[in-house]
């Protein structure tokens, strides 16, 4: 099977990352999936955001936990990119299932709960994606291993998939103790060895992030499953490249 192409944040090399514009330029460049960060406000609404803090993305200040969801609504999340994208907000995870429900998009949702507790996101998320018939094609990611066995307790039928960084030595021995089933890899810990291996044992590579080209070539060509990229056009183009010889 052709490797899969996830848009990291949205297409967030031509967007502010993690908004509905990153997440509708994915869709019209074809992407077949996206990926987005969740963590939860002061009212405990799972919104869609990278940091824990408002500074880099928006033109607030101040963790996210400190606003509750109708709060960071008054904030630009595009202004920081370029004036064009003054309009864009933090969406809600409700507001991005309700914009895939209707598609045949992918989604990886990644659980921002490594560095600061959420509790009850992993319940939130799960009823999130029932609510909306996404749970047959959604993984949820995380660095939090925790985590992801909590989803399992919750919904043993979502796919989840252990996100790490580094150069593990057999990932698919923790996936396993955590259940997960998939290896979210950083790129520069892929290898043709490391994706044969994790085939042998059952588990699909996904690397992150991958977005020069010759990487895309390098990672396409040693069999990968999926990469998150930034750039899902290019990595289309790519992968469209390759299959045609
Ligand atoms: O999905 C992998 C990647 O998104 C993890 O890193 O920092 O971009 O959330 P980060
Ligand atoms: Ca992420």
């Amino acid at each position: 099977m052709a490797p899969l192409i996830y848009a990291h944040r949205g297409a967030s090399a031509h967007c502010p990352e993690n908004t509905m514009e990153a997440f509708r330029l994915a869709r019209k460049q074809r992407a077949d999936g996206i990926e987005l960060d969740v963590q939860l406000t002061r009212d405990g609404e799972p919104v869609v955001i990278h940091d824990h803090t408002l500074n880099r993305t928006t033109d607030g200040s101040g963790p996210v936990s400190e606003y509750t969801c109708r709060e960071l609504q008054r904030f630009s999340a595009g202004a920081w990119f370029h004036p064009l994208f003054q309009q864009a907000r933090i969406p809600t995870l409700e507001e991005v299932c309700a914009y895939l429900a209707p598609t045949s998009m992918r989604l990886i949702v990644e659980l921002k709960n490594f560095f600061l507790p959420q509790a009850d996101l992993e319940e939130k998320v799960v009823e999130l994606l029932r609510a909306y018939g996404l749970s047959e094609r959604t993984i949820i990611s995380s660095f939090n291993f925790d985590s992801l066995l909590r989803i399992k307790e919750l919904d043993d039928r979502l796919a989840t998939a252990l996100l790490y960084v580094g150069n593990l030595q057999d990932p698919w021995e923790i996936a396993s103790r955590y259940q997960a089933q998939e290896l979210h890899a950083p790129r520069e810990a892929v290898t043709s060895s490391l994706i044969k291996k994790a085939h042998r044992r059952g588990f699909p590579v996904v690397a992150w992030t991958v977005n020069a080209a010759p990487h895309l070539r390098e990672v396409f060509a040693m069999k990968v499953d999926g990469v998150i990229t930034n750039y899902p056009l290019r990595a289309r183009k790519i992968r469209e490249k390759k299959r045609k010889g």
